[in-house]
């Protein structure tokens, strides 16, 4: 039987491409992720890709527009569905995999494979398990390879309950970083986790893997001030000062999410 998470992401499948793509808020975030990215692309092209929690497909796509071969995988089928659509309209007669499964239970995926790993927007902070999510990630990199994850940052989420005024809740937060997806119904709500940056960094030495970069995205409260991001200079500017930003502690612990870059060693 489907869980939560699950039946709340086949639905946001339907919806969820209008919603990232009119908002520049999104599109800050969104340059945000692949400015990283970019830096940690495999150099020979023949490289394959795993895009996991790949939602409908963004981040496999660019790949794709850069050579390499992607395999798609997420816990729902309706956003797989999306991403199997997208790449079918944009690369036709280019093979691609879709898988759909767990991050935490990578099983249909090979061993030492992967040049690249990437788990964009949260499916570790979703997962029952990402100590086993980790372990998994290190299994399906090849040596070498890296794996770009980002999740929900635990200091964000204070003002929540502070604001609820519910210090049960605030208090279980504070020492297990165990919350939930806020859905407007309720009955979408599924668990979540939110990390604090020395447990995830801890979470994936513990799986045998190297941290190479910790960062906030995004720092600066691009969300609280959207407005200014409708002009393309303000966005420049508020990019540079984000990049300038987002790897200074301090900042770190503004932010909403947390992105970590993290290599399997090469032997
Ligand atoms: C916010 S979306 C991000 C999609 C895409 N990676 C992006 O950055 O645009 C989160 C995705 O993770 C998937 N997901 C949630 N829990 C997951 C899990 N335990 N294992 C794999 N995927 C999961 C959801 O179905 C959804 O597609």
């Amino acid at each position: 039987m489907k869980g939560r998470n699950e039946r709340f992401h086949d639905r946001y499948a339907r919806v969820y491409d209008a919603v990232y793509e009119k908002s520049a808020y999104w599109r800050f975030y969104r340059d945000l992720t692949w400015h990283n990215v970019k830096r940690f692309l495999p150099r020979d092209a023949g490289a394959e890709i795993a895009d996991l929690g790949c939602g409908t497909g963004e981040w496999g796509l660019r790949c794709m527009a850069s050579g390499y071969r992607v395999t798609f995988v997420d816990l729902s089928n309706e956003m797989l569905c999306r991403a199997r659509e997208r790449v079918d309209e944009e690369y036709p007669g280019r093979e691609s995999l879709f898988i759909k499964s767990d991050i935490c239970e990578l099983k249909d995926l090979p061993s030492d494979r992967f040049g690249l790993a990437l788990a964009q927007g949260d499916p570790l902070s979703f997962t029952e398990d990402p100590a086993r999510a980790a372990r998994e990630i290190r299994r399906i990199l090849r040596p070498g390879g890296v794996a770009i994850a980002s999740v929900d940052s635990r200091c964000n989420g204070y003002d929540y309950y502070l604001e609820s005024g519910d210090l049960d809740s605030l208090e279980e937060f504070h020492k297990s970083g165990k919350t939930e997806w806020l859905a407007r119904d309720k009955r979408e709500r599924f668990p979540t986790h939110a990390f604090l940056p020395g447990e995830l960094t801890k979470l994936f030495e513990r799986a045998g893997l190297e941290v190479v970069d910790l960062c906030g995205k995004t720092c600066l409260d691009a969300r609280g001030h959207a407005e200014l991001l409708e002009d393309p200079k303000a966005f420049r500017r508020l990019f540079n000062i984000e990049l300038e930003c987002r790897r200074e502690p301090a900042f770190i612990g503004r932010a909403a999410h947390l992105e970590i870059v993290v290599k399997k060693p090469e032997k």
